[in-house]
């Protein structure tokens, strides 16, 4: 009976440390992930110019977003993290959230076919694997899940479940509460706009970045989003932009308001540590890039994603920018001491188009 037991312990431990060794001598802990080593190679090659934290990478991580909050937790909205936007590009491109989603479509479309053809992956596991990938190659990032098997898109989504920059806060909260996620969720989830550019908000100044360290997942966007900028500033205004005093940044409406609004305010105060925002981060984008998805049937091939560079140190203001040049507006967490970098005022590079 003890033996028994004790046998039963030993078999479970093992279990749990067996791991499947790959024909390419990589290890994962089911052997149906094998294959996707050799996919995320590809990825890097043909999709992320050899592992960069560029434009490809960030619009990767984009799209997961676009593809999954489509979905609501009391039906009927669209079938989640499923590849839909991918895979039923011709309907859902024409919904006004997505402007210039099309580029990454298109880009993403002959690598995904290539993937199909060669593992049968799906359009939500291509979707999600390249979110996480892309992601990976961002310094300072946590390395994120990858569930494998997701089932082939249905049909597309119906249109309105995408947040809009102009959107107020009463319904950006709420769209997201229908998809199943808290206001501070939201706000995790947000961290996202760290290794941020726009394109399409403002077609004149395309690959403006959200923050100063555009190619490091940090908390940095968290600290900039509270710059006291300009709304609708300039010869040429677009609905739902804000100009940073910080030249070549651009700040979104929706960010800013977020970061002001007495419902989400002292979440971005409790989320500037990078450690909380990556580990909140990773929790938040698993939740999300399995919306819809019977978890229960999809199998974890996180083994498979890359290990992120390490974050390269603490976040800092901009050189010329202080304390003084913010709006805080929760007060019931002390604002951390930043450092400020040496030097003149900065003029932000856009983020180059790839
Ligand atoms: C309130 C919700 C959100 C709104 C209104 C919003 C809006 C936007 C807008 C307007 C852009 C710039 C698009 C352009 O002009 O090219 C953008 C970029 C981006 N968003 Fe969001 N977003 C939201 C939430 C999220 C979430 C939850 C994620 C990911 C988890 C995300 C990831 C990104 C990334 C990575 C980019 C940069 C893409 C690139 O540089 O190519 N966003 N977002
Ligand atoms: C849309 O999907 C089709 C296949 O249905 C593909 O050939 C095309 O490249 C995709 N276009 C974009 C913009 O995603």
């Amino acid at each position: 009976m003890a033996f028994t037991r004790l046998a039963t312990i030993v078999s479970l431990a093992l279990g749990l440390i067996e791991r499947a060794t790959c024909t390419n001598g990589k290890t994962a802990g089911n052997a149906v992930c094998c294959p996707l080593f050799d996919a995320v190679d590809f990825l890097q090659t043909n999709l992320f110019d050899g592992g960069e934290c560029g434009e490809e990478a960030h619009s990767a991580l984009r799209l997961t977003f676009h593809d999954a909050i489509e979905f609501s937790i009391h039906g009927g909205m669209g079938g989640g993290a499923d590849g839909s936007i991918l895979v039923f590009n011709a309907t859902e491109l024409q919904f006004h959230a997505n402007r210039g989603i099309d580029d990454i479509t298109s880009r993403q479309f002959p690598v995904f076919q290539a993937l199909n053809e060669q593992s049968g992956l799906s359009g939500g596991d291509f979707v999600h694997l390249a979110g996480a990938v892309g992601t990976a190659n961002c310094p300072g990032a946590p390395r994120l899940e990858f569930m494998l098997g997701r089932l082939a898109p249905v049909a597309p989504a119906p249109d309105l479940t995408i947040p809009e920059p102009t959107d107020t806060v009463t319904a950006i909260l709420a769209r997201f509460a229908d998809a199943g996620f808290s206001p501070e969720e939201v706000i995790v989830l947000l961290s996202s706009h760290t290794i941020a550019a726009a394109d399409d908000i403002d077609t004149t100044i395309p690959g403006t970045p959200f923050d100063s360290t555009v190619n490091t997942f940090d908390t940095q966007i968290f600290l900039e989003v509270l710059l006291k900028g300009t709304l609708f500033p300039g010869n040429d205004p677009q609905p739902g932009e804000i100009t940073s005093p910080i030249a070549g940044e651009m700040l979104l409406q929706s960010d800013f308001l977020l970061s002001q609004d007495s419902r989400t305010a002292c979440f971005l105060a409790v989320h500037d540590n990078q450690e909380r925002m990556t580990t909140q981060f990773k929790a938040a984008m698993a939740k999300l890039q399995t919306l819809g998805q019977n978890t229960a049937s999809l199998v974890d091939c996180s083994d498979v994603i890359p290990v992120p560079a390490p974050f390269p140190g603490p976040i800092k203001f901009p050189p010329s920018f202080s304390k003084a040049d913010l709006q805080i507006a929760c007060t019931q967490e002390a604002f951390p001491s930043l450092a400020t970098v040496a030097g003149p005022a900065p003029t932000l590079a856009p983020v180059p188009a790839s």
